[in-house]
């Protein structure tokens, strides 16, 4: 098991648009669990692959309260979206610190491979829903600050811009 360096926005590779996992083999299990442990370590509820620079369709997620229910979705594909929306308060460990509203649809059903390979058909709602459209967004180059106006996206990566140079100055 490994931690994984994040990619912190506005890092160009956080735009990659990711390819189909090929097989669900030794590799992509050491991976899938790389990734968990770096979510866990990080204490977010949502880690796409995109995020670790590797660009393929794997998103992990745990949204239990006790932190022990880790959902591996591979491949996934939103097969039906409610159309009915909410917003909702968004963060993303490529965007430390920023919080803000995204609106999402509330509920969806996502087909995926699993971290056996298994293919199943999932129906999530409340932050469940809005986690694994955040995560899919990933996957497709795409930070949530990008929903936001240009002036509050400029502002953010100003920010992210300065904290990363405060960082390497230590
Ligand atoms: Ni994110």
């Amino acid at each position: 098991m490994a931690l994984l360096s994040i990619l912190t926005y506005p890092d160009p590779r956080l735009h990659t648009v990711a390819k189909p996992v090929q097989a669900v083999d030794a590799r992509v299990r050491s991976l899938v669990t790389d990734m968990l442990e770096t979510m866990y370590e990080a204490n977010g509820i949502g880690l796409a692959a995109t995020q670790v620079d590797v660009h393929e369709r794997l998103i992990v997620i745990d949204t239990s309260e006790e932190r022990n229910q880790p959902l591996v979705l591979i491949n996934p594909e939103i097969t039906w979206a409610s159309e009915d929306k909410q917003v909702g308060d968004e963060g993303c460990l490529s965007v430390p610190g920023i919080y803000d509203g995204v609106e999402r649809s509330s509920a969806i059903k996502v087909r995926a491979l699993d971290g056996d390979g298994k293919s199943r058909e999932i129906s999530a709602e409340g932050i469940l829903a809005v986690c694994i459209q955040h995560e899919m967004d990933h996957l497709m180059g795409k930070v949530f600050v990008e929903y936001l106006s240009p002036l509050k996206r400029n502002r953010i990566k100003t920010k992210m811009l300065k904290a990363r140079r405060d960082t390497e100055r230590v």
